[in-house]
Order: C-alpha cells, then structure tokens, then sequence
C-alpha cells in the first residue's frame, strides 16, 4: 500500500499506485466467471494516465482496452499495445480508416456509420460492435431503427467490407443496483439481441455492464464487461458501498507542499469575496492548488485534507492556482506535506469526501486532474517486494 507521508519535493503530484491498478483488475475479473474484460481506460485513465495504467491492466489480465475516442485508441497502438482495443465514440468524417488499419474495434448505431466504415476499409474489414439504446436515449440505435442497422452491416458483412463482432448497450443506473432500471435496460437487451440472432445476426460479443453491472450485476455480464472507475480502486456506489469493502484499493493519492504559513487574527476574511472569516486568531497555510490543477472550486469552504495527520478543511474560495486551509492552532510551516485525497487507510480524505464536497461523483474528482499536476508511478508491490 502506497504511503502518503513519505517525504514530498515538489510542488504538487499525483502518486498513481500500479500495484493497486493491477490487484483491482484482478478483482475484477474473480467477478466475473467466463466473461471476458475490458479495461476502460478514456479521458486519460480516469485522470490517472491512460497508458500505464492500460500496460498496468494488461499486466492484470485484462483482455481489452476500451477508449471513448479515435485518439486514445490511436495512442494505445502507439504506444505499443497490441491486445483487443475498442472505441465507441466517433463523428462524421473523423479518420476511422486509420483506426481500422489498426485493427481498433469500432462502434455503429447508425447505417450511416456502417456505410462510413465500410467506405474507409482498404485491406481488412472494419470490425464492428453495434450499439442497441437499451434505455438511456444516449449513444445506440432506438429500437425502432435497430433492424435497418443490423441489415445495413449485415449488407457490408457479406460484401466483406466490414466484420459484425459485437452487439453493445450502456446501463444508467448499474449505481443503484436495485433500481428497476437495470431490469428494463438488461430486458431490452435481451430483445435487441434476439432480433438480430432472428435476422441472423448473432456475433461472439455481446457485453452492457460497466463497474456497477460488473460488481453488482452477475445476469449483466453476458461475455464481456467493460468496468472503469473501479479499477482505479473507486466504487461505483459511492459511500453505499465503499471501495474497501468492495475488495479495491484506491490508486490516486494527491499530495502537495504548503506554499506558506501564516497567523492571522480574528476576522480576518480568506479568500476571493472573503466568504470565510476566522472566527478567531487561526493558522493558515496555502495549497498551492487550484481549479487550474482541477481541483472543484464546488468544494470551496468545505473540501477536507490531511496535514501531519490531522483532517483540516478548505477555508474560503478555491483559487485558479491555490487554496487556503485552516490548520487551526498546529505547529506548521510552508513546505509541509499536505494529502488533498488518497486512499483513506492513513485517515486521510479519499476522492468520495471530495465528491461529496463538490456535491459531485468521484469519477469527477480525478477525471478532471489537470495536466500541470505531475503523475508519478509507484509500484507498491516492487517496494514492499
Ligand atoms: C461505453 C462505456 N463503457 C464502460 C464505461 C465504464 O463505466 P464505469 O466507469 O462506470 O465503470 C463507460 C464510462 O462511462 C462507458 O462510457
């Protein structure tokens, strides 16, 4: 397990455990019996770097990757991954030819995106998951148009030009488990896949669950499932289930060094718009980060962080580049370690008390981690050896 006290350096990082990313892989996959798994690894892993955390994955077992844009998937290949790859996010025009001549899986929900896709192969087939809208009026095909989709690619199946693999679909609410949503999305699915095996579509891949269907929803699993937040150790569930008890260890620890410490009396206003005042003398040290670094400004006046072991709060706005913590009476100085977030072992905060904070989710919370935080990776299970 990483330790969040150890010395600190720099201005600010993100510690990225890529021994909790691979044990939380693992856990994935002793969840599912003979489903194969994805790792979900868009909008830089989640904010924790796309491609150590995919080589990471990998490493864990993880049969596919899965990228929402041409791009990510791309810099996958790039980057020397060679594994099943699949990307479901594309508009009209964008250069799928490349994707295809690198054998990147692609989604449809539109006869229009088959014939894109046919048009763009040169040497192999376009390899195709067709997307059905089981109920969440999002990407895929309405029900009432699913039957011209499947015979628009059943079309350039036969003509050689593009290869159906997959029949796909995204649940809306696999965060609340027993919401009967779950039932009417996986019932449409269901319906969605015997159309298609009626017009004698029925492809190798049929796969809707994401970290809440994988967890929490066994009949969602069909044969492949396709979990993100909670490899990075973050539960779908929020503080109804929490990570640890879940069996997942939280990767992301942010960390940064107080900018500077000072006494200030009673009254005195903190921040933009001055909307906290001391109530009386107070010890103050600066963060020196901000929503720049993508910290929620949402959360001013009440995030929680870790200072010498103490929880202490966010006082004031949070600022583009800092932000102000109320150490109260401790003994503190300007280069001291500060722990915004982590796993939580150490008693300090986790991205959930962020979210909660920022009245948001903690896909948010280190999704939105900027680029001017530094990543470092550690691999606890090398440490510890
Ligand atoms: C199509 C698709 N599949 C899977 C996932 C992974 O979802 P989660 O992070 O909730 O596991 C996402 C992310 O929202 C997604 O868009």
């Amino acid at each position: 397990m990483y330790d969040p006290l150890e010395p600190l350096t720099v201005r600010a990082e993100a510690v990225v455990d890529l021994a909790a990313i691979r044990h939380n892989v693992a856990a994935l996959r002793s969840r599912v019996e003979s489903a194969q798994l994805m790792t979900v690894v868009k909008a830089d892993g989640y904010g924790h770097g796309m491609i150590p955390v995919a080589r990471a994955a990998r490493e864990a077992g993880a049969d596919w990757i899965g990228a929402a844009v041409l791009d990510e998937a791309l810099s996958l290949r790039a980057a020397g991954d060679t594994g099943p790859i699949f990307c479901w996010l594309t508009t009209p025009g964008e250069p799928v030819a490349e994707a295809i001549a690198a054998g990147i899986d692609l989604s449809a929900a539109a006869p229009w995106e088959i014939a894109e896709l046919a048009e763009a192969v040169t040497d192999r087939p376009a390899r195709v998951h067709l997307k059905i809208d089981t109920g969440m009026s999002r990407g895929g095909a309405v029900p009432e148009e699913w039957p011209a989709l499947l015979r628009a690619a059943q079309l350039e199946e036969k003509a050689g030009r593009i290869e159906i693999v997959g029949i796909w679909s995204h649940l809306a609410s696999s965060d609340e488990p027993k919401s009967p949503v779950n039932e009417a999305q996986l019932v449409n699915f269901v319906s969605a896949i015997d159309v298609a095996a009626s017009l004698g579509v029925d492809p190798p891949l049929k796969h809707l669950a994401n970290s809440g269907g994988t967890l929490a929803l066994p009949e969602t699993h069909f044969d492949l499932v396709r979990p993100g937040i909670a490899t990075y150790g973050l539960s779908p569930f929020g503080h109804a289930l929490p990570s640890s008890e879940l069996g997942l260890r939280p990767a992301m620890t942010l960390r940064a060094r107080l900018a500077m410490v000072k006494r200030v009396p009673a009254g005195a206003g903190v921040s933009y718009g001055l909307t906290w005042t001391a109530p009386r003398p107070s010890t103050l040290g600066l963060i020196p980060l901000g929503y720049g670094d993508g910290l929620p400004r949402h959360a001013s006046n009440s995030a929680p962080v870790q200072v010498a072991g103490r929880r202490r709060g966010i006082v004031g706005r949070i600022c583009m580049d800092q932000c102000v913590v109320n150490l109260e009476d401790d003994e503190a100085m300007a280069g001291d370690a500060v722990v915004l977030f982590g796993a939580g072992a150490n008693g300090e905060p986790t991205a959930d008390d962020w979210a909660d904070a920022a009245q948001t989710i903690n896909y948010e919370i280190v999704t939105r981690l900027g680029a001017r935080v530094p990543r470092r990776y550690v691999d606890t299970a090398e440490a510890t050896g």
